[in-house]
């Protein structure tokens, strides 16, 4: 069901209208004008490439002083009472928001409140793992718990608006974003878009403890060549509808309230001044009723592109593309004006940016309930319940990649634990940590701590911090178990964070190889934002955990792994590469006429094995499954496959199913593999379950050469197992 019709509430229509028929054209513009804490960001081009504008004439002086120099939008109260602003990014203070909101519903003339947005990603306070790493619990129900919970402490600071979910598929993990975002899977990522929005907004936004979600970065920003941020995607029309737009899609659908437009272009069109994407495919294609936020100053960025003239340009071409509300470019409040006066745009263009604006913020119910209660906070944020729930989301997102039976840890008389990260609970916010802070999470050896645990602990390296060969050697000695940390900075993935070479920084590697020498059994913990090459970590270590940034409660989370209070769940949703030289890299890749193999002429890199470090989907538990008797029917236009499950360890577990399908013959090559289909299973030790999956088959459809819609007739390969690599098959004919 397509909820954006939710949206659109017939008594806060006649509002909106009667609203809009009072206001100013001015006042309709600055609904337009989101401001941030700076300019800074709304052009992060070199200085040379800024003074060059100014000199082709293309930015005037003013211009230049105004937005290059990254001072503040002066005045501001002075401009929420003139009716200048709608909406503010990235205020962080209540009682600012409450002085702001009540300059605009007392001193404005007409009275409208203002949306506050800030980037609420994966907690407010209390941080929950980031997006990747929750990503692999292949949960929705947590990817929604925490969205709600992130979304009740939101409000409690006066954030009505968060700038999430990213729902942007990565494929190649050079690019730092790929924290944000659910991993290389369309499906997967689709359906963490849905439970997100969900989460955040619940089904009534006028709700208090609600907040209006976004969608972003609209469209294919992932898809950056090289993995380097902000770069252009050039991907065919068919890529972008079966990979980049369904996570978009399933967003809309489950009623999210705003989309963000991306920096990059696709194709040599800049995606915030891309009429197709903002108008046909999101208005028309997606029934989208909420509104359109530029992302930081890309409007203005137009002009780096070289799309656009000049300021006013830009703000011509983007709003009659469909953006709505231009965050900290102010192109829009500059230039509307003149450009309505001229023909360009029409007032009733105008009227229905604005009516799109004003439909959110009657939703949230702002106009009746704009302040936030101050005295909340105390109560709601990092309260025992957000904890208990970040330490449960944290624990079902870490991956267990390696165990030779050294995990769970049972009676190990010195345990040592090494390593900067192991101390360092900021570290494990992650990116994009809203107020998370470090000295209110649990580190590792905090976590240890917590739980009693006999140990001693040595910093000796870091990330960036060379191996004190001395400490090391002290602290490893008479060791019967060594806890290693290793992995990455948080500020080393995310925004503007990508890398050429993505391996281990530092002496992490030795640190590894001299473990193994010692010959004392190791277990190495990985914290990082992106999937990394790390062979020797995998063939060196007895355990390895992939621990990613875990949030507020990764320590405690981690020890309930490692000493088995919690029997391992969690899935890759990214391949894993040997080398940084073989990114992108992701399991559906389309078959090659020379598929990889042993033979010299095949498609593959000589210096790395076949397959990759670690496949999609891949994780262990403390116990085994295995499975049996599939079949598969088709009835009333879906297909249901019927298998047996069974638990053959001896503790309970939840075993993640995965349901891949293979269209075998197209008339345009379809993936090897394709995921349609997961559930979790709990299943107490020996116990059998007997499982149905369904898929429809409207599903199982590609675009055409000719951008049709198609479900070819033909036989399809139906694949049931733990991960990507599975082997039980089954075949069926549509
Ligand atoms: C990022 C967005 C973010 C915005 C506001 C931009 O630089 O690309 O993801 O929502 O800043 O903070």
């Amino acid at each position: 069901m397509n909820k954006q019709n939710l949206l659109i509430k017939p008594e806060n229509e006649a509002k909106i209208d009667k609203l809009i028929s009072e206001m100013t054209i001015d006042e309709k513009i600055g609904q337009l004008n989101q401001v941030g804490p700076s300019a800074l960001g709304a052009f992060e081009i070199t200085l040379e490439e800024q003074k060059a504008l100014l000199k082709a004439g293309r930015i005037t002086k003013e211009e230049y002083e105004k937005i290059f120099s990254g001072q503040k939008w002066d005045n501001e109260e002075e401009n929420v009472a003139a009716g200048k602003i709608g909406s503010f990014l990235a205020i962080r203070h209540p009682e600012k928001i409450n002085r702001l909101q009540k300059v605009a519903m007392e001193e404005s003339r007409l009275g409208i409140p203002l949306l506050i947005g800030l980037d609420v990603v994966h907690g407010m306070n209390t941080i929950f793992p980031i997006p990747l790493a929750e990503a692999c619990s292949w949960d929705v129900d947590v990817y929604k718990e925490s969205a709600r919970i992130s979304a009740k402490e939101a409000r409690t600071h006066g954030i009505n608006w968060t700038f999430a979910p990213m729902v942007d598929v990565g494929r190649d993990s050079r690019w730092g974003r790929v924290a944000e975002g659910a991993g290389e899977d369309t499906y997967l990522t689709s359906k963490f878009a849905a439970a997100k929005v969900e989460g955040f907004q619940g089904d009534d936004l006028s709700n208090s403890e609600r907040v209006v979600a976004c969608a972003k970065h609209f469209a294919a920003y992932g898809a950056a060549i090289a993995g380097r941020d902000y770069n252009s995607a050039d991907i065919s029309l068919q890529t972008l509808w079966e990979t980049y737009l369904p996570p978009f899609k399933a967003a809309s659908d489950a009623g999210v309230a705003s989309f963000m437009t991306a920096f990059n272009d696709i194709n040599g069109v800049p995606c915030s001044n891309n009429k197709y994407l903002l108008t046909d495919v999101l208005r028309d294609n997606f029934g989208f009723k909420g509104l359109v936020v530029s992302d930081a100053g890309s409007i203005g960025e137009c002009l780096a592109h070289g799309n656009v003239a000049d300021r006013k340009d830009a703000a011509r071409k983007s709003f009659n593309a469909g953006a709505e509300v231009d965050m900290v470019s102010r192109c829009f409040v500059d230039y509307i004006k003149e450009l309505i006066d001229e023909g360009d745009i029409t007032l009733e263009q105008l009227d229905n940016a604005v009516r799109n604006i004003l439909r959110v913020k009657f939703a949230l119910n702002l106009f009746e309930n704009p302040y936030v209660d101050l005295s909340l906070r105390e109560t709601v944020c990092l309260c025992d319940e957000h904890r208990a729930a970040a330490r449960d989301a944290a624990r079902r997102s870490a991956v267990l990649l390696e165990n030779d039976g050294v995990l769970p840890i049972k009676n190990k008389k010195k345990i040592v634990v090494l390593g900067e990260l192991a101390d360092m609970a900021d570290e494990m916010l992650g990116t994009w940590a809203a107020l998370g802070r470090g000295d209110e999470g649990v580190s590792l050896v905090q976590g240890l701590k917590n739980r009693g645990v006999d140990f001693t602990y040595s910093a000796c390296y870091g990330v960036e911090t060379p191996l004190d060969r001395e400490a090391f050697d002290t602290a490893i000695k008479g060791a019967d178990l060594v806890i290693a940390t290793l992995g990455e900075l948080r500020r080393m993935s995310g925004e503007a964070s990508s890398y050429a070479d993505i391996a281990l920084q530092g002496d992490q590697i030795e640190v590894v190889k001299l473990l193994k020498e010692s010959g004392i059994p190791f277990v190495s913990v990985l914290f990082n934002g992106r999937p990394m090459p790390i062979p020797e970590v995998k063939e060196n270590s007895n355990a390895v955990l992939e621990a990613w940034h875990l949030g507020t409660e990764a320590g405690n989370a981690i020890c309930d792994i490692l000493f088995g209070d919690y029997n391992p769940s969690a899935r890759l949703t990214t391949t894993f590469p040997n080398k940084t030289g073989e990114c992108p890299i992701y399991y559906n890749h389309v078959p090659t006429g020379r598929p990889r193999g042993e033979i010299r002429h095949s498609c593959k890199h000589l210096d790395v094995p076949l397959d990759p470090l670690y496949p999609f989907g891949y994780g262990l538990s403390y116990t085994e499954y295995a499975y049996s008797d599939l079949s598969v029917e088709l009835k009333d236009g879906k297909v249901y496959a019927t298998f047996n499950v069974k638990n053959i360890g001896d503790v309970a577990g939840e075993e993640t199913v995965q349901l891949y399908i293979h269209d075998v013959l197209a008339s345009r090559v379809r993936p090897v593999r394709e995921l349609k289909g997961f559930k979790k299973v709990l299943l107490n030790a020996g116990e059998t379950k007997s499982v149905t999956m369904e898929v429809d088959i409207n599903e199982l459809g590609f675009y055409s050469m000719n951008m049709e819609y198609v479900v070819e007739k033909g036989d399809f390969e139906l694949f049931i197992g733990h991960d990507s690599t599975t082997d039980l098959k089954a075949v069926f004919t549509v």
